[in-house]
């Protein structure tokens, strides 16, 4: 169990989202929390809200894409707001297409800032938290790694391999007291990378909302959950997890599932609109 009161908290892609959800939450557990993502206005007014409810704000400005340069990040935190206790990776990207219409630097893109900031960064900070025998690592999956997404297949595997490789290293650190928990997510609402994209969410999928995700987090840490499932309510949660597991033993039955809820009609839209999305991100 890790208390979270006056612990240095590194959280990824703080500026908007799901992310601006977990740092309210962390500020009201009077944690430190470091802000990073790469734009200054989001952590900018992430910062006044989480002074606003008495937690401690650190913004820094980085591109996650640059990995060779996180040494420098985590040195920079541990000089400016002490040795990081809790770890929470959140920023994620996604990309809707047909496979093969993916160029190389989309692949590179959405694995290095899915899956590679988050393994690159806790590697960083294992050291420490072993040394201590204390610490915490969060890694914000989706149920999109348990079941795959159609045209948006490259963020379904880098959220599988976040999840397979938080499993395998959990198990690695047993008995060092250091804990880490997987927070799978289904559709949020509201606020968030399909909230933003406007498209109607499948009524049979069920919806979270970004408080949900933020209250799983704060519960996986306080609790060392190993995975967590955020959907609607704690049935529509029971019933994911058992499709999950029947679909482990049929993955064409779960094909069948996402084709009846409207996935890929959904993520065929999705293609389409992404532009007009990245477009009202960028202003
Ligand atoms: N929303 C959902 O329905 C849903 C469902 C399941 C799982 N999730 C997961 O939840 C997490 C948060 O998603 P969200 O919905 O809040 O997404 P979002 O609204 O698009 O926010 C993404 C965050 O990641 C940051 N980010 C993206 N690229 C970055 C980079 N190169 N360097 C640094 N930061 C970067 C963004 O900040 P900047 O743009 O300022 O850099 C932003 O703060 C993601 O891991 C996502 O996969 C979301």
């Amino acid at each position: 169990m890790t208390i979270i009161a006056d612990q240095t908290v590194l959280l990824t892609g703080a500026s908007r989202g799901i992310g601006v959800y977990i740092a309210r939450a962390l500020a009201k557990e009077k944690a430190t929390i470091v802000g990073v993502s790469r734009s200054q206005d989001g952590l900018d007014q992430v910062s006044a809200e989480v002074k606003a409810l008495g937690g401690h704000w650190l913004g820094i400005k980085y591109d996650l894409s640059q990995l060779e340069e996180l040494p420098d990040l985590v040195e920079k935190i541990n000089q400016l707001a002490g040795p990081i206790g809790i770890l929470i990776n959140n920023a994620g990207i996604e990309i809707y297409k047909k496979f093969q219409d993916y160029s190389t630097a989309e692949l590179h893109s959405i694995l290095t800032i899915n899956l590679l900031s988050a393994m690159e960064l806790s590697r960083l900070v294992l050291p420490t938290m072993l040394n201590q025998r204390k610490g915490h690592i969060v890694n914000i999956a989706s149920l999109a790694g348990k079941k795959g997404n159609p045209y948006n297949s490259v963020y379904s595997a880098s959220k599988a391999g976040l999840l397979m490789w938080t499993d395998a290293l959990r198990q690695e650190l047993a008995d060092t007291n250091v804990e880490i928990s997987a927070i799978c997510p289904g559709y949020v609402s509201g606020q968030g990378m399909i909230a933003d994209t406007g498209v109607p969410i499948p009524k049979l999928a069920g919806t979270s909302k970004p408080d949900d995700v933020a209250k799983a987090v704060i519960q996986a840490i306080e609790k060392n959950q190993a995975e967590v499932i955020v959907n609607q309510d704690p049935i529509t949660a029971n019933i994911s997890k058992l499709l999950i597991a029947l679909w482990q033993i049929s993955p064409q039955f779960g094909d069948t599932v996402y084709h009846w809820m409207g996935v890929s009609k959904l993520n065929k839209l999705r293609i389409k609109n992404q532009k007009r999305v990245a477009l009202k991100l960028s202003m």
